[in-house]
């Protein structure tokens, strides 16, 4: 009912609700705990400051071209989980087509190297994208720059200044150098054998995280229109689907390529933290095995598989 982003007066909500007014002003209370912001001005009642236009299925596929829409073989759209991630790599996989599962809340988001992934409800894009197959190790070993990639190519295509759109190693997309997604891809099962992959892909449409040192923005500030997240994920999904078609048909070094066209921390001064140590160097791109160049004060370069990367001052 607040949906539309207009003033809807309590005693209209609780009369359609058929509860008291002290209901509706708890279950409000509830909304604000999901991350919305909602006014509650006296005289007008409640109005959430963003409208929300749900995620929704049929939305979706409209957006898909057919050739990609019949290799889904499932699309499932939460209002709440514990994370999309978690859902998809307990599912059931019967047959080995790629599986969609959004929320519009995550109680439990997880995001990259043991952090959460926080996201107010109906804002923004939480999502994963799974398929069981007899994947080729190198794909999976190179699944999550490739999907950095992916993304960064589609927000190319949908913001004003296609050329702040940028990759942070291996995988965070970063749009005037701050943080607009973040991909995090799980694995179940041996890479010599069927196994699968998840795809888990947090996208700030409409909200950022706020707080101090978090240097992040959203699509909404760099987009013409208004954002429309279902048209999004359905260009994100067909993107997906298509890169991995490639990578299977042997284009990983092109694509490497087109992922250094996109390189964040090429040529900067960067700090990797590897448990304790912080290794300071100038980075120097990706080598054949998507791990990181830095080059030390004494010119040598070392590569790096892991570790949190930051760029200094
Ligand atoms: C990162 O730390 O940058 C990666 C964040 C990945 C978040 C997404 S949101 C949808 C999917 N489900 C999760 O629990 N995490 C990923």
């Amino acid at each position: 009912m607040l949906g539309h982003g207009e003033f809807v007066s309590g005693q209209v909500l609780a009369d359609t609700l058929k509860v008291s007014r002290a209901t509706i002003s708890t279950w409000v209370g509830k909304l604000e705990n999901y991350g919305l912001q909602v006014n509650r001005v006296h005289g007008r009642g409640y109005r959430l400051t963003q409208p929300i236009r749900f995620i929704d299925k049929k939305a979706i596929i409209g957006a898909l071209p057919d050739g990609i829409g019949n290799q889904l073989g499932r699309i499932d759209i939460f209002a709440e989980t514990d994370s999309t991630n978690k859902q998809a790599l307990s599912g059931n996989y019967d047959d080995l087509s790629w599986q969609l599962m959004i929320s519009e809340y995550q109680s439990v988001g997880r995001g990259r190297r043991g952090k959460q992934w926080v996201s107010p409800f109906g804002s923004n894009l939480l999502f994963s994208l799974a398929k069981k197959a007899h994947w080729p190790p190198e794909v999976l070993y190179k699944a999550s720059i490739i999907v950095g990639l992916a993304v960064a190519q589609v927000f190319q295509q949908l913001i004003s200044c296609p050329e702040d759109v940028k990759v942070k190693w291996p995988n965070d997309v970063y749009i005037n150098g701050r943080k607009v997604a973040g991909v995090l891809c799980e694995l179940q099962g041996s890479p010599v054998d069927e196994s699968l992959l998840v795809i888990g892909i947090g996208i700030n449409v409409f909200n950022q995280p706020q707080g101090e040192g978090i240097v992040a923005t959203r699509l909404l500030q760099h987009m013409g229109g208004e954002p429309d997240r279902n048209v999004i994920l359905a260009k994100i999904v067909e993107r997906l689907l298509i890169i991995f078609e490639q990578a299977q048909a042997g284009a990983l070094n092109e694509l490497m390529s087109d992922w250094a066209s996109f390189d964040f921390l090429l040529n900067k001064p960067v700090t990797v933290s590897l448990g304790a140590s912080l290794i300071e160097g100038i980075a120097r791109g990706m080598n054949e095995q998507a791990e990181l160049l830095v080059e030390m004060p004494d010119g040598q370069v070392r590569a790096f598989n892991g570790g949190e990367v930051s760029v200094r001052a």
